[in-house]
């Protein structure tokens, strides 16, 4: 893979670029005027897609700058809103009407803005896409930059990055720095071949349409860039520098569920590059692992309900067992309805709540008789015992809590 951090000779090179197209586009085509307006429609140089939600402030700005930037390059920008409140999409089909170059596309039935990326590719025409967000955060002059490093020689994918030489950001509280950093180092990790690029969550780049075209992205929340660094085929990739402003208009999307979500996507993206995801499924992987950890917090939550009632309230100790086993199977239950599953609301959460603890009964049976089978039976000593039982129990939650409690009808 070749690497290549670009600056000034680039605006060099997408001027000329541009420049190029504009003398094609203005060829005069004798006595077929509207056979090439519709060639024209048909073959844009880029399709710009950009994300909505709630950006009614935004988005005519953006478009506008987008268009501007292109002059008379054909481009078509593909606009995908989630059905925003606040109308964007109504908006853009509004001011919009009569321009074949900007289309909206109103999700209503998914939502999130990976996916809402990947909705716009499949509806894109052009052979590059490039992804801009609305709220101007995204310098939309740079796009001609970001394809003109396309259209280099084996290059795939080109991202505007922060972190390379003349990137920036903007007013960013020094906790929003150390949360980017910290991800940009986790994504790292768990995607070995984005470990040169500086800014590999960007959400500002452009790729060569049959780079990501058929491919199947499994994108969760919000980064869509690194599951395609993770996930497709792809020759050099260029950083492009840029400065990520403040917002003027509307407010960010991003909250705590979505880092959340940042983190499992890391997950499951993590098992497939490292080649894991041909014995386990990398969402699964995933759910397995928070199981765990809600589970391991749940022993603590086991020992201190346990010790207080022993130690404190004076309760026998079988009897504190019980309590300590019930408190604990309502921290599993909680902590795996919130975090581990996909909360089905098909389903009573009063009815999740019952099977969640057949489940776990039925797991302590479980536990009980690998013990017994253990220690009796194979002679295992009684601490390694233990171990094994708790092990065997665990699984035998996770596949009920799974197939049974968290179930979707
Ligand atoms: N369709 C759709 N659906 N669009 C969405 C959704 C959604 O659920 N959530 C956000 N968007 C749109 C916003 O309207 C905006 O145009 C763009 O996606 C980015 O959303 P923000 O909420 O403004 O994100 P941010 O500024 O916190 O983060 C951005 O910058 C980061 C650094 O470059 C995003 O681009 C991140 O992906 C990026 O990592
Ligand atoms: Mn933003």
């Amino acid at each position: 893979m070749d690497f290549t951090h670009l600056s000034a000779p680039l605006t060099a090179a997408a001027s000329t670029a541009v420049q190029r197209d504009k003398d094609d586009e203005t060829t005069p085509q004798p006595d077929e005027t509207s056979a090439s307006a519709a060639d024209r429609r048909a073959t844009p140089a880029l399709s710009i897609v950009i994300p909505t939600y709630n950006e009614r402030k935004n988005i005519e700005r953006v478009l506008e700058q987008c268009l501007d930037a292109f002059g008379d390059t054909p481009v078509e920008i593909v606009v995908v809103d989630d059905d925003s409140p606040d109308g964007t999409w109504e908006l853009v089909q509004q001011s919009y009407r009569d321009d074949d170059h900007v289309r909206v596309i109103r999700r209503t039935e998914e939502s999130g803005l990976a996916t809402a990326v990947l909705r716009g590719f499949e509806a894109a025409d052009a052979e590059r896409y490039a992804v801009i967000d609305a709220d101007l955060q995204h310098p939309p002059e740079r796009l001609t930059d970001l394809l003109a490093a396309l259209r280099q020689p084996n290059t795939d994918v080109a991202i505007g990055s922060r972190y390379v030489d003349g990137g920036d950001i903007e007013n960013w509280s020094r906790r929003r720095q150390i949360v980017s950093k910290g991800a940009i180092g986790l994504a790292k990790v768990a995607v070995p071949s984005a470990w040169n690029i500086s800014d590999p969550m960007s959400g500002f780049f452009a790729v060569e349409a049959d780079v990501v075209d058929g491919v199947d992205l499994q994108p969760r929340g919000y980064k869509i860039l690194l599951e395609i660094l993770a996930t497709c085929d792809y020759d050099g990739v260029v950083e492009v520098p840029y400065v990520f402003t403040d917002r003027d208009y509307g407010e960010s999307n991003l909250d705590g569920e979505q880092y959340l979500r940042f983190l499992e996507h890391l997950g499951m993206v993590g098992v497939t590059s490292w080649g894991l995801d041909d014995y386990v499924e990398p969402d699964r992987a995933v759910r397995a692992a928070e199981f765990c950890g809600v589970g391991a917090l749940g022993v603590l939550v086991n020992a201190a309900v346990f010790w207080a009632a022993t130690e404190h309230l004076g309760v026998f100790y079988l009897v504190a067992g019980v309590l300590a086993f019930l408190a604990a199977v309502q921290w599993n239950f909680a902590g795996n309805w919130f975090l581990t599953f996909d909360r089905p609301d098909d389903q009573p959460i009063l009815s999740q709540w019952s099977r969640f603890h057949v489940v776990s009964i039925a797991g302590f049976l479980v536990y009980s008789l690998l013990l017994a089978g253990f220690v009796d039976g194979l002679g295992v000593s009684a601490q390694v015992a233990n171990l094994g039982a708790i092990a065997g129990a665990s699984v035998w939650n996770f596949l009920g809590s799974e197939s049974v409690a968290f179930k979707s009808a």
